[in-house]
């Protein structure tokens, strides 16, 4: 058994997952454009990722683009039989690095069959079609015409399952009217809590809740909260905000995105942290604090 076990797991869809998995966003070049500054180090990181028990990889075929991808067909093809890799579409990159909505039928359609050729699938495990009314926030509009796309996609046999990320409650509920969906991907980490209460619904409702920069993202987060607590339980403050977040709700999946195997065993042994009560009730005061 790995400490990664400790954990737990949770379904998405048809499929059981440890709950703390891998994001591979961190792996391509600077400001996620262009190839790693260390491919083999990249390798090696999804290597040891698996080795040690993840069996849910994020990424997306515009990490890089097409960087990710290649680096997680190059380390681990053929794949675990346990592996889900959870893709998303909805955009593309431009020339300068900058990140382009692309969501009319033929860009949607040829982002799943980039993601098919670059990961080497014939079928994708679960597809998160990621909305972009606003490319920082889950913000209102309606999903029906790119999701109809993606179900279309799916009726077609090249995708499993399909998800939402950057996803209101509203456009959910508008989601399941067209296809089930099988994770949310929102941001959320002990000092962005804004989905507080979807995520509780969707824990009622028995479907994953995946949150991104779950560290923080680019700027991992400092708090001196967090590195007290770190201290008393002779952790990590990043180990911490991990164990507060599988501790938060059963639903939640873990995606820490890292470049380094360091990092990566940090992270993973954060499945074995046990945070006592007093130290929840003090960290779940950091979004007020920070807000
Ligand atoms: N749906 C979306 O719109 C969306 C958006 C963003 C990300 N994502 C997904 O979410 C995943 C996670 O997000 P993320 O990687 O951007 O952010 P994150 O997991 O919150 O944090 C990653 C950052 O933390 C650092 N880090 C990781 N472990 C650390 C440790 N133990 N100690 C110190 N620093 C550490 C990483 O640097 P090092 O490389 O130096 O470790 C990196 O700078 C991504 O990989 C991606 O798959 C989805």
């Amino acid at each position: 058994m790995s400490i990664i076990d400790q954990s737990g797991t949770f379904p998405i869809g048809d499929r059981r997952v440890r709950r703390l998995g891998y994001g591979a966003m961190q792996l391509a070049g600077p400001g996620v454009f262009g190839p790693p500054r260390d491919h083999d180090a990249a390798l090696a990181v999804l290597r040891e990722a698996v080795a040690s028990g993840v069996n849910h990889i994020d990424t997306s075929d515009f990490y890089g683009p097409h960087v990710t991808n290649r680096l997680i067909r190059e380390a681990l093809h053929p794949y675990r039989d346990d592996l889900v890799i959870v893709t998303k579409i909805g955009a593309r990159r431009g020339a300068d690095g900058s990140w382009i909505p692309a969501f009319s039928p033929e860009e949607l359609t040829q982002a799943v069959h980039d993601n098919l050729r670059n990961l080497g699938v014939d079928v994708l495990d679960v597809v998160n079609l990621r909305i972009a009314f606003d490319l920082h926030h889950p913000a209102e509009g309606s999903i029906e015409a790119p999701l109809t796309v993606l179900a279309d996609l799916q009726r077609q046999g090249l995708v499993r399952h399909v998800g939402l990320s950057n996803a209101t409650a509203r456009q959910i509920a508008e989601g399941r009217g067209i296809t089930e969906i099988v994770c949310v991907q929102n941001q959320y980490n002990l000092a962005h809590r804004a989905d507080d209460a979807l995520i509780d619904d969707l824990a009622r409702e028995g479907t994953a809740y995946v949150p991104f920069f779950p560290l923080g993202g680019f700027t991992p987060l400092q708090s001196s909260t967090l590195s007290g607590v770190a201290a008393r339980l002779e952790a990590t403050p990043m180990q911490v905000a991990l164990a507060w977040l599988l501790r938060r709700a059963p639903n939640i999946l873990l995606i820490p995105g890292t470049s380094s195997v360091g990092h990566l065993r940090e992270n993973l042994a954060a499945a074995g942290l046990t945070l006592p009560d007093d130290a929840v009730e003090e960290l779940n005061h950091m979004a007020d604090i920070a807000g």
